[in-house]
């Protein structure tokens, strides 16, 4: 039985109503939930937060102990080396996932500054990234 902690950075408690044609129309919590029943091989937290000190209290937090932390950082991924410096500090691997396809969109986005400190990255497929990087786990952690 896997370990799994889903962590989600700022503004990723509106999807479902945030820019429905970016991030589609699905509230996170009833995906959540759907992804409790789908991977009944893993146990899984879910953890949000729109600070990014909060964010980084919770990757040291599980980081030591858990089996993977599926990570969308949201705008964090851009701009915090403080993230960074987390990931790269615990023993859990830390999968980067995006909803959006980051690389489509402005120049900013493209850049990810926790990237080179996570096992790998997904982007691009709607909340189905999240469930490639939970049978990543599930498959191969
Ligand atoms: C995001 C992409 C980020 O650029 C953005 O700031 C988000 C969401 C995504 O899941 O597509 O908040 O991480």
């Amino acid at each position: 039985m896997k370990n799994i902690i889903i962590v989600n950075g700022p503004n990723l408690n509106l999807v479902g109503k945030r820019e429905p044609t970016i991030y589609g129309k699905q509230n996170f919590n009833d995906f959540y939930q759907k992804v409790v029943q789908d991977f009944p091989q893993a146990r899984f937290e879910y953890y949000q937060s729109n600070v990014e000190g909060l964010l980084i209290d919770k990757i040291q937090k599980v980081g030591f102990a858990a089996d993977a932390i599926i990570l969308n950082a949201g705008a964090y991924t851009h701009t915090s080396l403080a993230l960074a410096d987390a990931i790269a500090a615990v023993r859990t691997p830390v999968i980067e996932v995006h909803i959006s396809n980051v690389y489509a969109r402005e120049p900013i986005r493209h850049q990810s500054l926790i990237a080179a400190n996570c096992l790998g990255s997904i982007s691009g497929f709607g909340l189905y990234s999240y469930q490639l990087a939970i049978q990543y786990v599930i498959q191969n952690l």
